[in-house]
């Protein structure tokens, strides 16, 4: 079995007397430690399935696997503390608190988990050893992202799951960003989905999924993926 298994995955929204199948029979799966990039257009269900495999919205019908555990039919308990140990998440604008450091933010994502990795390292580790101490207000946006990161990581979570990781920062940055994301999966052996409308940054990923109208439009691994380095769009 592999690491994460879409089976037949549905996701419908109703909206007033219309149906919406925002995710309409999704199949696809992801090997451990690979980099997945997630890619389609505005509208296609990318927000959607990512938010079904982070445990923040359960399928209307269909199997989600992670790991060997079917979390399709978890009780909003147990998709609590599924959200909680296994799965880090990293946001288009960042959402750090503003009135705590940038070590306070990751400190606080690290209280609630049972096998956090020290936030001041995970810091240091996304190239924010000297900023530990500054209010994301004093960051760049490459940095905040850099500290959502961190945030993410020090969970130690078997997945991490980045939605448009890059959609706020320009060019160089948001490059920066992918580096380190890919950096990430190569270092620490975890398993990392980026999802995107850029169809560039399928270049860097083991393994692409296509997305388009809620369905799976196509898969490819990539047995060379490109360093982020010398990505260009
Ligand atoms: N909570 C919701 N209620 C109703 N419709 C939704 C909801 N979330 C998403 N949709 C619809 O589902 C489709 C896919 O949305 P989304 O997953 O956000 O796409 P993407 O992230 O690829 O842009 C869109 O048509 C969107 O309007
Ligand atoms: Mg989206």
């Amino acid at each position: 079995m592999a690491f994460v298994e879409f089976r037949g995955v549905r996701k419908v929204y109703q909206m007033g007397e219309v149906e919406v199948a925002a995710v309409d029979g999704m199949d696809f799966s992801i090997e451990r430690g690979e980099l997945v990039v997630i890619v389609g257009p505005s509208g296609a269900g990318k927000t959607t399935l990512l938010n079904m495999l982070g445990g923040m919205d359960s399928p209307t019908s269909g199997a989600i696997v992670l790991d060997g555990r079917d979390i399709s039919h978890a009780s909003p308990k147990e998709l609590t503390l599924y959200r909680r140990h296994d799965i880090g998440f990293v946001f288009q604008f960042y959402n750090l608190v503003q009135n705590l450091t940038a070590l306070e933010n990751v400190e606080l994502a690290s209280q609630i988990c049972t096998h956090p990795l020290p936030a001041a390292d995970v810091l240091r580790q996304v190239g924010l050893g000297h900023r530990l101490d500054n209010f994301p207000g004093q960051l760049s946006g490459g940095e905040q992202q850099r500290v959502a990161i961190a945030r993410a990581l020090a969970k130690n979570p078997k997945l991490l799951l980045c939605d448009e990781p890059t959609g706020a920062l320009d060019y160089e940055t948001g490059k920066a960003i992918l580096g380190l994301l890919q950096d990430t999966c190569r270092d620490t052996g975890k398993t990392v989905a980026v999802v995107t409308h850029n169809s560039a940054f399928t270049a860097i990923a083991d393994r692409v999924i296509h997305i388009r109208e809620g369905r799976v439009a196509g898969v490819e691994v990539n047995d060379r993926p490109l360093s982020a380095e010398v990505l260009e769009w």
